[in-house]
């Protein structure tokens, strides 16, 4: 297991890479934070998997392996560096957030195989994955 201190500061690395923030920071800035960043929230990091998952759907439009497998890629990492913000662990919503990493892991092998409609199919799951976990989610309250 990671520490959490660990996990808190990967965790805002990946988001920072993938927003594209924390770039052009002052030397000042970034003495000022001697604390650990604040973890992105679950809105946050929806954000970033919609602009992942709509990177993807160009990039399979444009027959672009290269840039499906690293929008995959990323959205495996942003799932699994994730994992423990799932706050409202209903069995649901593990099941979704697991077809969601697996159709995302698919979707990278078949990037590399250069298998377009392999590729098609995985981000057709994984969007059923979206739509699924955000109707079950709201369905329920956060209790
Ligand atoms: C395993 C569950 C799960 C999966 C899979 C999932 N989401 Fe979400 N999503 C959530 C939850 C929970 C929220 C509500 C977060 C909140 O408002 O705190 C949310 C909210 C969002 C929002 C609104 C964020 C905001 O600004 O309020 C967007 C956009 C979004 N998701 C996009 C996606 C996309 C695109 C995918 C698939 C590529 C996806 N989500 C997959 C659980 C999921």
């Amino acid at each position: 297991m990671l520490h959490p201190r660990t996990l808190a500061l990967a965790l805002a690395a990946v988001f920072a890479l993938a927003t594209g923030h924390g770039r052009g920071e002052t030397p000042q800035a970034a003495d000022a934070k001697k604390d650990p960043p604040p973890l992105p929230n679950e809105a946050q990091v929806m954000q970033v998997k919609l602009k992942r998952s709509q990177a993807l759907l160009e990039a399979l439009a444009k027959e672009d392996f290269k840039s499906i497998e690293e929008s995959a890629a990323s959205l495996v990492r942003i799932s699994k560096a994730t994992e423990f913000l799932r706050a409202y662990k209903t069995e649901e919503y593990e099941f979704q957030a697991r077809v969601f990493q697996r159709s995302a892991e698919t979707l990278v092998e078949k990037a590399k195989a250069k298998n377009l409609d392999g590729a098609t199919l995985a981000y057709l799951d994984m969007t059923v994955s979206c739509v699924a976990c955000h109707t079950h989610f709201r369905g329920r309250k956060r209790d």
